[in-house]
């Protein structure tokens, strides 16, 4: 399973980039409007920084309106991935997009049935959100499993994102489920890091060095 971050914050992107672990990032209309600069230009940023997927989301609700917004997304740089939300009008947007080769993520899927109707309409990915099926009671991690073994029984190369990622054991658990991806929240992505015998083992090690 590889790291995508969930974010539209400069820092944070830089930071985790730096890291080494990180294939891409996702954004989505909350996120950019919590930065408060334009759409265009913060991806451009983003893209300079990380040459991995950067998944840009349109706001029109018709198809054609997000085919246009789309193919003035996708001229910002060549791994702007398009971000399309999980409705007939959005899915009538993907195909279009499939035939011209631009990649798509279909976002806010919360059934099987919507994963299997995005990877056939053509999406290089599909986003089901844990945290938001774990908040109605639901359990999203079922979600990645009930997907993954679809997309293996049928031979579809869709990949699927594990998004709204609230805590590491989402992650593991997406990654022992089958998620090609998880996109998780830079806070999330620091505490993967972190195990408190690892501090004490760093501890240990250097005071038994500087004993010498
Ligand atoms: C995914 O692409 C979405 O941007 C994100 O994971 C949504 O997460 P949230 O439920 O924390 O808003």
């Amino acid at each position: 399973m590889k790291f995508f971050i969930d974010t539209a914050n400069l820092e944070e992107i830089k930071k985790a980039n730096e890291l080494g672990v990180l294939a891409g990032v996702t954004t989505n209309p909350s996120l950019v409007a919590k930065e408060n600069v334009s759409f265009h230009d913060r991806l451009r940023e983003i893209t300079k920084i990380v040459s991995g997927s950067v998944s840009a989301e349109v706001i029109s609700t018709e198809a054609e309106g997000m085919i246009q917004e789309g193919e003035e997304l996708a001229k910002i740089a060549p791994n702007i991935t398009i971000k399309v939300p999980m409705t007939p009008e959005g899915l009538k947007a993907v195909k279009v997009f499939s035939e011209k080769g631009i990649k798509t993520n279909v976002t806010l899927i919360f059934t099987a049935n919507q994963a299997l109707l995005a990877a056939r309409a053509g999406a290089t990915y599909v986003s089901p959100f844990l945290g938001r099926l774990d908040d109605i009671g639901h359990n999203g991690l079922e979600l990645i499993s009930t997907i993954a073994t679809i997309f293996d029984v049928h031979g579809i190369d869709t990949e699927i994102i594990a998004a709204s990622i609230r805590h590491p054991l989402h992650v593991t658990e997406a990654a022992l489920r089958g998620a090609h991806i998880a996109t998780v929240p830079y806070k999330v992505l620091m505490q993967l890091f972190q195990h408190p015998l690892t501090d004490q083992g760093i501890e240990k090690f250097l005071a038994d060095w500087n004993k010498r």
